[in-house]
C-alpha cells in the first residue's frame, strides 16, 4: 500500500489517498486545540496515543459487532481507513452531566443522567458547531429521517459497548463524541476516531480526568494520562 497525494489536514490528523480505490491513510498529529482552535498547542507523543487508543477501541467495537471505516493500524501515529463521506453531525451522548450540558442547563457536573442523552451539533467551524434538532437536520438536508433513526440506533449500541468496555478499564464513560460517515455503498458507519479527545473518561474509584478536560481546563499534562488509558486498554 503506498500513501499519496494529501487530501486533508484537520485539527488533529491528515488524510492521503492511497494506490487503493476507497482506502485512506491517516496520519494522527501532536496538536491540540479547544474552544474551536482558539487555544492550540504542539504536544510530544499526543498523536501516537490517539492512534493508538482509536485503533483499540475500534477493534473491541467491532468485536462487539459494531463496524467502522478502521481497517488497520499501520505504525504508532499512523492508520488505514475507508474513504466515507462524512456526515456533518458531531453526535454527542451524555450518561452523565458535564461539559456543556452542565453549564447551559444547570445541571451538577457529576449527576448521573436519567437514560442516554443524544444531541447533535452541526459540524460548521464557521459557525462554532452549533447545538440542532432533528428538524434541523431534516431542514437542512443534513441526513434523512431513516439515516437519523439509523445513526441513534447505532450510537445507542455504540455507547452500550464503550459503557462494558471502559468498566472493564475501571473507567467511567461520562459523555463523547461520534462521526459517522457514508461508505461507497451508501452504508452508515462510524468513522473518525474514540480517544480522550472525543470522550470524558473518569477514573471509576478517584472520579479524576482521564481525557482532554486536563487539556481545556489546564489541569496539567495530558500525556500520561493518555498514556494510563493505553496501558489500561491493552491490559484486557
Ligand atoms: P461538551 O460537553 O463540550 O459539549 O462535549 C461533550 C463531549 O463531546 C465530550 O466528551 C467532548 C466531545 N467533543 C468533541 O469530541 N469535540 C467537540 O468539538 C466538542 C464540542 C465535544
Amino acid at each position: 500500500m503506498e500513501k499519496q497525494a494529501l487530501l486533508y489536514e484537520g485539527k488533529a490528523k491528515k488524510l492521503y489517498k492511497t494506490d487503493e480505490e476507497g482506502v485512506l491513510w491517516v496520519e494522527y498529529l501532536n496538536q491540540a486545540t479547544a474552544l474551536n482552535g482558539v487555544k492550540k498547542d504542539q504536544i510530544q507523543g499526543k498523536g501516537e496515543l490517539n492512534n493508538q487508543i482509536t485503533s483499540e477501541i475500534f477493534e473491541k467495537l467491532k468485536e462487539r459487532g459494531i463496524s467502522s471505516h478502521f481497517i488497520k493500524k499501520l505504525s504508532k501515529t499512523e492508520q488505514l481507513v475507508e474513504a466515507v463521506t462524512i456526515i456533518p453531525l458531531e453526535v454527542v451522548v451524555r450518561n452523565i452531566a458535564a461539559g456543556s450540558f452542565s453549564k447551559r442547563l444547570d445541571v451538577p457536573e457529576g449527576q448521573p443522567l436519567k437514560f442516554p442523552i443524544i444531541e447533535f451539533y452541526y459540524k460548521e467551524d464557521r459557525l462554532d458547531d452549533p447545538l440542532i434538532n432533528e428538524d434541523h437536520i431534516l431542514a437542512l438536508e443534513i441526513a434523512t429521517t431513516e439515516q437519523i433513526q439509523e445513526i441513534k440506533t447505532i450510537t445507542r449500541q455504540i455507547n452500550q459497548a464503550l459503557i462494558d468496555l471502559f468498566k472493564e478499564l475501571s473507567i467511567k464513560l461520562v459523555d463523547f463524541k461520534v462521526e459517522f460517515g457514508l461508505n461507497q455503498a451508501g452504508r452508515i458507519l462510524l468513522a473518525d476516531e474514540i480517544s480522550p479527545d472525543t470522550c470524558r473518561l473518569w477514573d471509576a474509584e478517584t472520579n479524576d480526568h482521564l481525557d482532554k478536560d486536563i487539556y481545556r481546563r489546564d489541569l496539567g499534562d495530558i500525556v500520561p494520562v493518555y498514556q494510563e488509558v493505553l496501558r489500561r486498554l491493552e491490559e484486557i
